[in-house]
């Protein structure tokens, strides 16, 4: 890619990381035109950890116990942001609220994936309030971040089918696989500079 800036990205994640090992292998296949140089976990034991170790991506692990207040941990955090230089900041299954701090220095440069058709079913539980309140269609969301809980503007939906068995795990499974296709496409649409958000909206320029 002489020649050509490669966006730097961090993906942060408290969990299994399946979403994570997605966005990867999209990056070592040539899907993604941006390298993800550091993974971030509030979880000592997030093997989400591992999957980044396991394929060579500087893995660490920032524990918020020392920290009192959600800015002063989110102070350490976009340190080491900036200190590696990150453009895109992705959000797979990271657990916590992020703070204004973070949130401003990153504008639109925040993404995150959420497991529901936004706005509908916000929050952490938003696959078994889907399935609690009957829809026939869940999917997921890919967002940038704002300060509120899952309102920033949408960059792209996939919609999936509720099935009449379905319980919490398996709809979460289809809704999951969904992610793995869509979480790289938004990324590779981020660092092409093709993402214009104007308001609530974000438009796709032609590629
Ligand atoms: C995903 O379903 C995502 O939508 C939600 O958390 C889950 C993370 O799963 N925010 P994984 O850690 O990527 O497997």
């Amino acid at each position: 890619m002489r020649g050509e800036i490669m966006t730097k990205i961090a993906v942060l994640a408290s969990g299994e990381g399946t979403n994570l090992e997605a966005i990867l292998e999209a990056a070592e296949a040539g899907e993604i035109s941006g390298r993800v140089v550091l993974v971030i976990s509030d979880r000592k034991k997030a093997p989400a950890l591992d999957r980044a170790r396991r394929r060579g991506v500087e893995a660490l692990w920032l524990d918020p116990r020392p920290y009192r207040e959600r800015a002063a941990y989110d102070r350490i955090l976009l340190e080491k942001l900036q200190q590696a230089r990150i453009d895109l900041v992705v959000l797979a299954g990271f657990m916590r609220l992020l703070s204004p701090v973070l949130i401003k220095a990153y504008s639109n440069r925040i993404m995150n994936t959420h497991p529901a058709l936004l706005p509908a079913f916000p929050g952490v539980a938003g696959v078994s309030e889907a399935l609690a309140y009957g829809v026939r269609v869940s999917g997921c969301t890919v967002h940038f971040v704002d300060e509120g809980i899952d309102t920033g503007p949408v960059i792209l939906q996939e919609a999936v089918p509720v099935l009449q068995n379905d319980t919490e795990e398996m709809l979460h499974r289809r809704i999951k696989a969904a992610e793995y296709l869509l979480y790289p496409r938004a990324i590779e649409l981020f660092c092409r500079g093709r993402l214009r958000v104007e308001g609530r909206r974000c438009y796709i320029e032609r590629g």
